[in-house]
């Protein structure tokens, strides 16, 4: 079994390394190999997505990526900033199916913000259309307006798409998923102004009709975005596209406790995947140490499960994730009083311990 090793910038090495010391201490006959991808790369061979880092993703069965991007790297020309290296990559291996969930472990109940009522036990998971939509639309651009409101004036434009097959296949991926849960699908969407997403719900509509057994749900993202917060155990899946998926991803990982805890992991249809946490480079606390490694940790678990058929060895690492959690261990953003503080190579060790204890 081969693994790409994708640290990137930022976070990403710190964390990816974390993970990798678990991986190893599985004792399962991994081979690793690592590569430069994101701003790393750019540095070293003037692009953040170099052919020998794709061709090294291509052969692999799986990859564990970190993070990529570095605020210094925003003046530079679109295809050459290091976040073209993750979307390169979806884009590449078709990496069209983005599993994102968000469990609230029950030692972190207690310490957020959050009723407990509220969050204890939830388990949803979001699915994120991943190589579609306006991140992938073509035209795009900058230039001068020749119509609406300022004709004349400098404008940039994007384009939301979606094509049928596109939306056929995430929407088995999500009743699949469901079924395998509680049954019940959310599909989100921004059906009353957008034509992509009228589109988006009678597709949806129309692949459920294989699924009578799973419960259907249609809501508009800026409700699904307040009903997250208000009530989240009332989801079981989420699914929608790329710009919704990520803005409601990110909100879903505050109920886990932190951005921290949110694993990904992103599947073609040969289910090769990329197991990523779903956080970003964090250059604020970057090189620091403290950084919160469980969500690439469980990222690593959900490659054992989803590409690597080691379901028993997926389970021992959210076991011992659990495990340390429950000894009060806690990187900074996580932490609570009467809880132990740790950087991120602690937690590592603990992991990695709490493995082979
Ligand atoms: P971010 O997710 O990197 O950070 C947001 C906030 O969360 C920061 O305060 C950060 O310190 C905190 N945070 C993130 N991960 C954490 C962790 N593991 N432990 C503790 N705290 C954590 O988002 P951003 O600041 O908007 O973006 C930073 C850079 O990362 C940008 O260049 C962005 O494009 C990039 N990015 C990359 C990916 C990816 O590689 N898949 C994902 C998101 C953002
Ligand atoms: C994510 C990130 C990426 C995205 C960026 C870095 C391209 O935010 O993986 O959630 O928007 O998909
Ligand atoms: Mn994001």
């Amino acid at each position: 079994m081969k693994i790409a090793v994708l640290p990137g910038d930022g976070i990403g090495t710190e964390i990816v390394s974390e993970a990798v010391k678990v991986l190893e201490a599985l004792d399962l006959n991994f081979e690793m190999e690592s590569a430069l991808v994101g701003g790393a790369a750019y540095e070293a061979h003037g692009h953040p997505l170099p052919e020998s880092t794709l061709k090294l993703a291509k052969e692999a069965d799986a990859i564990l990526f970190g993070a990529v991007g570095d605020w210094k790297y925003d003046k530079l020309d679109r295809p050459l900033r290091p976040e073209q290296a993750i979307l390169g990559l979806r884009k590449n291996l078709g990496l069209f199916a983005n599993f994102r969930p968000a469990i609230c472990y029950e030692q972190l109940v207690g310490a957020s913000s959050l009723k407990p009522e509220l969050i204890a036990g939830l388990d949803i998971l979001i699915i994120r259309e991943l190589t579609g939509d306006i991140y992938f639309g073509q035209p795009r651009g900058r230039r001068v307006a020749t119509d609406g409101h300022f004709p004349g004036a400098e404008e940039a434009f994007d384009t939301m798409r979606y094509s049928r097959p596109e939306i056929e296949r995430i929407a088995h991926v999500a009743f699949q998923a469901a079924r395998k849960r509680n049954k019940k699908v959310t599909s989100v969407d921004k059906a009353n102004v957008l034509e992509t997403f009228q589109f988006w719900k009678d597709v949806v509509t129309d692949v459920h009709k294989e699924y009578p057994d799973v419960e259907l749900q249609h809501m508009y993202v800026d409700n699904a975005a307040m009903q997250l917060v208000k009530a989240p155990k009332a989801f079981d899946v989420v699914v929608t596209g790329n710009m919704f998926g990520d803005i409601l991803s990110d909100e879903a990982s505050m109920l886990t406790g932190s951005i921290g805890m949110l694993p990904s992991a992103s599947l073609n249809s040969s289910n090769q995947g990329l197991y990523e946490p779903s956080h970003g480079s964090a250059p604020d606390i970057a090189g620091k140490g403290v950084a919160n490694p469980l969500a690439t940790i469980l990222s690593a678990a959900m490659m054992l499960r989803f590409s690597l058929n080691q379901e028993a060895a997926a389970q021992r690492i959210e076991a011992a994730v659990q495990k340390v959690l429950a000894q009060g261990l806690r990187t900074p953003d996580i932490y609570s009083e009467g809880t132990t503080k740790v950087g991120t190579a602690q937690m590592g060790d603990a992991v990695v311990k709490a493995l082979t204890a």
